[in-house]
C-alpha cells in the first residue's frame, strides 16, 4: 500500500493567511455533518484553487482532542491531547478549539472565498471562536521589526521535523500542531535600545544576522528554543503572520508551529514561559501576551478523503 498523503504542512510561506478556530456544536447529527465535510474538504480546496493555480491556495484542517473523540472511533493518534496551560513567569493560556482552519495563499481574496466556504458548509453545526487574517510584512518581518521565519527547516529536513513516521503507523505523514494567538506591546518594544531588543531576539535587527555566541545571552530567543531528542537538535515548522488593528491599536504575531511530536513545541514554550534554568525565561514574553493556545492533530488528505459520514 502507499504512503498516505499529508496535507500541505510543508508550503513556502505565503503573503496571505487566514487562521479559523471553530467549536463545534452539539446536537444530534452535528459529527455526520463534519466527517462528511472532511471528506469534501480536498474538493472545496480545488474549487476555489483552480481559479487561480498561481494563487497557491492551501488548507490544512487541524482537529483537536476532544473533537476527535466525538468524531472518530479508530485507533487515536498517540500524542493527542488538549493544550498545556503554562503557569511561569508568563502565562501561557489553553482556550478551546475543535477545528483549526490554516488556509494560505499568495492572494487574501483566495483565502476569503476559501474561509466563504467552508463556513457555508459549517455555519449550522459550528461557531467561529477565531478568525485572524494574517498578512505579509515587509522581507518577512514580525510587527516587532524583526526577520520570521529565518531558522525554518526545509525541504527533507522539514518533513522531517513535522511528519509523524513508525511512532505512530496509523498516522504516518500526519502532524500536530499547536497556535497562539499574541498581542505586543509594541510601544514598550520600541523604547528599548536596539541593542537589546536583538539579544532577546539573538539576531541583528536590519541585517537578520544570528548574533555570535559571546554576545547571545542564555535567555536569547533561540537560545532558549534549542530542544534536543537523543542529542541531536530537533527543529519544529513555523508559519507565524502579523496581524492587527489599527483602530483598536492592535499589534499580533499568530504564531503557529508544526511538529512531528507536540511534546517538541511544548518543551519550547516550557522553555519561554517558565525559563531555563527556572527563572531564565523569555525577555520576548515581557512584550508579548498570548491570549489563544491549542492543539491540534493533523491528520493526511488520504485520511480525510475516506472518511465516512
Ligand atoms: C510573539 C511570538 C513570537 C515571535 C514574534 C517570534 C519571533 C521569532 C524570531 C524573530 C525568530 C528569529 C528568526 C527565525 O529563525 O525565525 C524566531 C525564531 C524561533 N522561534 Fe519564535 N517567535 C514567537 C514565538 C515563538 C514560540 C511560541 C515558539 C515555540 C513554541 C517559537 C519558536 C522559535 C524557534 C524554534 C525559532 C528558531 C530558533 C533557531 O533555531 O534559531 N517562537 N522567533
Amino acid at each position: 500500500m502507499s504512503d498516505p498523503i499529508p496535507q500541505s504542512v510543508v508550503t513556502p510561506l505565503t503573503p496571505a493567511a487566514i487562521f479559523l478556530v471553530l467549536n463545534i456544536h452539539q446536537g444530534a447529527e452535528i459529527e455526520k455533518n463534519i466527517r462528511a465535510f472532511c471528506a469534501d474538504l480536498s474538493a472545496l480546496r480545488r474549487t476555489v484553487g483552480f481559479r487561480d493555480p498561481d494563487g497557491q491556495l492551501s488548507c490544512i484542517l487541524g482537529i483537536g482532542s476532544a473533537a476527535w473523540d466525538r468524531l472518530f472511533s479508530g485507533p487515536r493518534p498517540k500524542e493527542l491531547h488538549p493544550f498545556k496551560e503554562i503557569k511561569g513567569v508568563h502565562h501561557a493560556v489553553s482556550t478551546s478549539g475543535d477545528l483549526l482552519f490554516h488556509i494560505r495563499a499568495t492572494r487574501m481574496d483566495m483565502c476569503f472565498e476559501m474561509a466563504t466556504l467552508i463556513m457555508e458548509r459549517l455555519r449550522p453545526v459550528a461557531t467561529v471562536v477565531d478568525e485572524v487574517h494574517g498578512f505579509k510584512y515587509f522581507d518577512d518581518r514580525d510587527l516587532i521589526g524583526f526577520v520570521d521565519g529565518t531558522e525554518n527547516p526545509e525541504n527533507e529536513a522539514a518533513c522531517e521535523a513535522v511528519l509523524i513516521d513508525s511512532e505512530d503507523p496509523d498516522f504516518k505523514n500526519s502532524s500536530y500542531v499547536i497556535v497562539q494567538k499574541y498581542l505586543h506591546d509594541v510601544e514598550g518594544w520600541n523604547k528599548l535600545p536596539i541593542e537589546t531588543q536583538e539579544k532577546i531576539i539573538g539576531r541583528k535587527k536590519l541585517s537578520n544576522v544570528e548574533l555570535d555566541d559571546e554576545n547571545k545571552p542564555d535567555y536569547a530567543h533561540n537560545i532558549l528554543n534549542i530542544v534536543t531528542r537523543d542529542g541531536k537538535e530537533v527543529s519544529i515548522l513555523r508559519d507565524n503572520m502579523p496581524f492587527g488593528e489599527i483602530g483598536k491599536g492592535e499589534f499580533g504575531t499568530y504564531f503557529i508551529g508544526y511538529a512531528r511530536s507536540p511534546s517538541v513545541t511544548e518543551e519550547m514554550l516550557e522553555n519561554m514561559f517558565v525559563g531555563k534554568p527556572k527563572g531564565n525565561y523569555d525577555r520576548l514574553l515581557d512584550f508579548s501576551r498570548p491570549i489563544t493556545g491549542c492543539l491540534f492533530f493533523v491528520p493526511s488528505v488520504s485520511f480525510l478523503d475516506n472518511v465516512e459520514p
